[in-house]
């Protein structure tokens, strides 16, 4: 459910005509919904409420806006952050140190430093080198550093390959079986406060059943650990769950998500953690497009937009279907390509896609553009990055101003001996 909807012919985002915004801020621009973010986190809340007290953290690279991030902290999330920059500015959105949880297979001694003087809630542990060396860091500053350890349970979560993190040959967390003897050398150091077993097998998950298995195997991890000894009071559990993109897509909800957690992880006795992206973000924000010109083509014509691959990345990276939907829709149809300006052929958002019939100067909307969207977006061709506004009722806020071409081309220099 989300509050983009036709009202008298045309789309609104919750109170607000698009069409507005476009005249006022411009277009290519991400809208997102602040009614929708904070649907999406209580149903979440809610569908995990039966497990106690479940810590809930945002994976900030869903989207790292700083009012989308304002919007969690004030709904009570924490967040999951996987550089020194998401550390920043989950700090910077109000969410308490005691709350981020750093993931990351590549986190660099600068970062570990400033997560250990932040004081941050857990480190996810990828690897017994990192452990060693946030051992050594920790111990120097006098304290012991709360630590998860993230573990690959080999585990194909038959999604997209390029975002699955759970099969034995994916670079994320140790190999389960190692798990047991890795734990407990860390546990041994002076530097680290062992307190529990992490896992993520990958995002846009439309089965529930590799999560399952995936954290049946954490349990019985749980238990080998106890077994010898070792301290277990927290589980995380990742994110991942997927959202429908298109008609027909269906998803677990996050009840059943929820459901499917409590059987599993029954008798656990651990504080258990989540860390959602996709679910909260994803349906919570379009990006905004114009119509520059429609091309005849030897089959179908070329919907032309002045949205492009550096803006909105997922079609061209993993082949992602995002819905077009005509922001004053005719009762026309036609059958097109829609593809933005760049100079490639990969620059395309949907092929041969029956859609509304729209003509230059037309705006449109890429559906579900919530997540993995401004984010992941370059300045490739020289195109600058789109602004970003949020939508609260009937009134809007521009949340990342528009960096133009100039403004990029300004942090460059010709050195003076060329
Ligand atoms: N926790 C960890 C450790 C992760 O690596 C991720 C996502 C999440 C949580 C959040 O997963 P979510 O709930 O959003 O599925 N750019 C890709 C998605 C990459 C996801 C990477 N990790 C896309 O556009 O589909």
């Amino acid at each position: 459910m989300d509050h983009f909807h036709l009202r008298d012919g045309e789309l609104y985002a919750e109170d607000v005509p698009l069409a507005r915004i476009a005249a006022e801020v411009g277009t290519p621009v991400y809208v997102y919904s602040r009614a929708t973010l904070e649907r999406h986190a209580r149903v979440f809340k809610e569908a995990l409420a039966p497990l106690g007290d479940p810590h809930l953290a945002f994976a900030v690279k869903a989207n790292p806006n700083l009012a989308v991030l304002r919007v969690m902290q004030r709904e009570g999330f924490g967040a999951d952050v996987v550089s020194g920059g998401e550390l920043a500015r989950a700090l910077a959105a109000g969410m308490p140190a005691s709350e981020v949880v750093f993931s990351g297979v590549g986190k660099q001694e600068y970062e570990l430093i400033r997560g250990l003087d932040a004081g941050l809630g857990q480190f996810n542990l990828e690897s017994e080198e990192e452990g060693t060396e946030l051992s050594v860091l920790a111990a120097a500053r006098g304290v012991r550093a709360p630590c998860a350890l993230r573990v690959n349970p080999d585990v194909d979560a038959g999604t997209h390959d390029k975002i699955s993190t759970g099969k034995a040959d994916n670079k994320f967390g140790v190999p389960i079986g190692e798990a047991p003897a890795i734990y407990a050398r860390l546990a041994a150091l002076p530097g680290l406060d062992m307190r529990g077993v992490a896992v993520h097998i990958g995002s846009q998950l439309s089965d529930l059943s590799p999560l399952e298995r995936a954290f049946e195997k954490l349990g019985t991890l749980i238990a080998t650990l106890r077994a010898v000894g070792l301290k277990v009071t927290h589980a995380d559990l990742g994110g991942g769950l997927g959202v429908p993109y298109k008609a027909g897509d269906v998803m677990p909800s996050p009840a059943e998500y929820g459901a499917m957690v409590a059987r599993v992880t029954a008798g656990w006795d651990v504080r258990l953690m989540f860390e959602p992206g996709r679910v909260i973000a994803g349906n919570a924000g379009v990006l905004l497009t114009k119509v520059v010109r429609v091309k005849r083509g030897i089959r179908d014509p070329f919907v032309i937009v002045d949205a492009a691959m550096n803006d909105l990345a997922r079609p061209a990276l993993y082949g992602s279907w995002h819905d077009f939907e005509a922001v004053r829709p005719s009762n026309k149809r036609m059958t097109a390509n829609i593809v933005g300006p760049i100079c490639e052929t990969g620059d395309t958002f949907a092929m041969g896609r029956n859609i509304e019939g729209v003509e230059a100067g037309d705006l449109a909307v890429f559906r579900t553009a919530g997540a993995y969207g401004a984010t992941m977006a370059s300045s490739y061709n020289s195109r600058g990055f789109v602004a970003e506004v949020m939508v609260d009722g009937d009134k809007y806020a521009i949340v990342a101003d528009r960096i133009l071409p100039e403004e990029i081309t300004a942090a460059e220099r010709v050195p003076d001996w060329l």
